[in-house]
This record gives C-alpha cells, sequence and structure tokens, in this order.
C-alpha cells in the first residue's frame, strides 16, 4: 500500500490520459458552478493535481492558488501553464494541512473560495482535521466546492456491492482500494453524514447534489461568520 502521494507521484505520467468524456464534462459543469457562485478574489485549487482545472480557472478576476502534494503531479501542472498569460501561485512547502496552525501556513493571504475538484477529500482519511485547519486559510464566507465519490445508497448500489451500499447506509467509515497502473491506494467513502460533522464547527453546509451521468456529488460549503469571528479576533 503506497501513501497518497507516493501513489500519485507514480501515476502522474498517466493520469490525463485516463480522463474520460463524462469526466470532461463533469470537470465542465463543477467549473461553471464554481465560478458563478465566486466571481472574484483569491482562490485555492487544493490536491489540484496535473492542473487539469487551471486554464479555466486562470483569468483577471482570481487571484489563483495551487496546492498539491505530490510532485510529479505539481511538475505537469507547472508545465502547462508555462505559457499562459496568467500564472497561479505554486505552493511548494507546508503542503500538509496537518502541520498548519496560526504561524505555519502555506501562504499569508486568505482565500475566498477553495475548490477540491475529483474525489481530493477521498484521499484523506482525517477529513475533521481537515476541516479544522482549512479556516486557517479561508477569509469570512469563504466558499468551498469539493466534487465527491457520491455514497448515498442509492448511487452505491450502482457502483459498488450490496453490501458496500448498506454499510454507508449505517454511516460506517467505509475504505476501498483503488488501482491504477497496478498500484494501489485507498479511497475513503465519507457520507455526508461525516461531511456535516466534520465541517459542522467552522463551515456551514450548503449542499450536497448528485452531478448529472457520474459517481460524483458536489459538496458545497460556506465558511461560517460566528466561527470565524471567534478565530480571527
Ligand atoms: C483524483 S486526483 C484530483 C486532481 C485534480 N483536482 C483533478 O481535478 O484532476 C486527487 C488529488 O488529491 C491530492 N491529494 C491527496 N491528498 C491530499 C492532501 N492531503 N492535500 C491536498 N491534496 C491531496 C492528490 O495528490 C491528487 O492529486
Amino acid at each position: 500500500m503506497l501513501s497518497s502521494t507516493t501513489y500519485y507521484d507514480h501515476i502522474a505520467r498517466n493520469y490525463n490520459c485516463h480522463m474520460t468524456e463524462s469526466d470532461n464534462e463533469t470537470r465542465k459543469k463543477v467549473i461553471e458552478i464554481f465560478k458563478a457562485n465566486i466571481s472574484n478574489g483569491n482562490i485555492l485549487d487544493f490536491g489540484g493535481g496535473t492542473g487539469l482545472d487551471l486554464p479555466a480557472l486562470l483569468s483577471d478576476h482570481y487571484k489563483v492558488f495551487f496546492l498539491e502534494p505530490s510532485s510529479n503531479m505539481r511538475a505537469i501542472a507547472i508545465k502547462s501553464v508555462s505559457v499562459s498569460p496568467g500564472r497561479p501561485v505554486f505552493v511548494e512547502e507546508k503542503l500538509d494541512f496537518r502541520q498548519w496552525s496560526d504561524n505555519i501556513l502555506p501562504f499569508t493571504d486568505k482565500m475566498n473560495g477553495v475548490l477540491a475538484n475529483f474525489a481530493v477529500l477521498n484521499c484523506i482519511p482525517d477529513i475533521d482535521i481537515l476541516f479544522e485547519r482549512l479556516p486557517l486559510i479561508c477569509d469570512t464566507h469563504c466558499y468551498v466546492q469539493a466534487t465527491v465519490i457520491d455514497t448515498r445508497p442509492v448511487k452505491m448500489i450502482k457502483s459498488h456491492s450490496l453490501k458496500v451500499a448498506a454499510k454507508t447506509l449505517f454511516n460506517k467509515q467505509l475504505i476501498t482500494r483503488n488501482y491504477f497502473n497496478g498500484v494501489a491506494q485507498d479511497t475513503y467513502l465519507h457520507t455526508l453524514q461525516k461531511y456535516k460533522s466534520a465541517a459542522a464547527k467552522y463551515f456551514d453546509f450548503v449542499s450536497y447534489n448528485s452531478i448529472q451521468n457520474s459517481n460524483f456529488a458536489m459538496l458545497i460549503l460556506s465558511r461560517n461568520e460566528i466561527a470565524y469571528k471567534k478565530t480571527s479576533l
């Protein structure tokens, strides 16, 4: 078993060519919604991978920050925008949110929007810690949009076994093993209830909706103003 970063380092070269037509459609929808909800300011492409969302995000309206722990994935992203007019801030240090504190942060700017596209949160076992640390880089009302594996039983029955689907019904922690080019990593199938409880202290839940023709759901949260005031005093 490989850590998520080692796994993505290993598969980086092949990542883009495994995107299907339906993935491309999903990506288009996700970005449309993100842009409709956050029209300007600082945005973070969290777990940005090989930078597939960068062309759509780089615009005059945003200052784009890009955080990707796998150096091989990040190298492809950096190369992909080498001739683009706009350039994101590629985060190279303090990449692990678990190390973040008031004094240890990957950048000093506060984000107005965070995008975690294509199952980034499903690579992370400890999402309670993620939602506890994420506010440290968020501005008030920061908008968070994550494309996550849809774990509602009706979806799970279609994509997994009945046994797996039943477990999500009882909100059990579910881990599946994901294979790509002969290497494996664990995928954490967090339930909607789990996202809600992990984020509740710092973020308001906005929505969780299936993305048509995909196995993904779109989770949307917004930085809770009261919690923001408490932590920024
Ligand atoms: C399926 S890829 C998605 C990449 C990209 N967002 C996309 O839309 O193509 C999942 C990404 O999450 C990243 N990731 C895994 N653990 C992470 C963590 N703790 N913090 C940030 N990113 C992480 C991986 O390195 C990988 O690039």
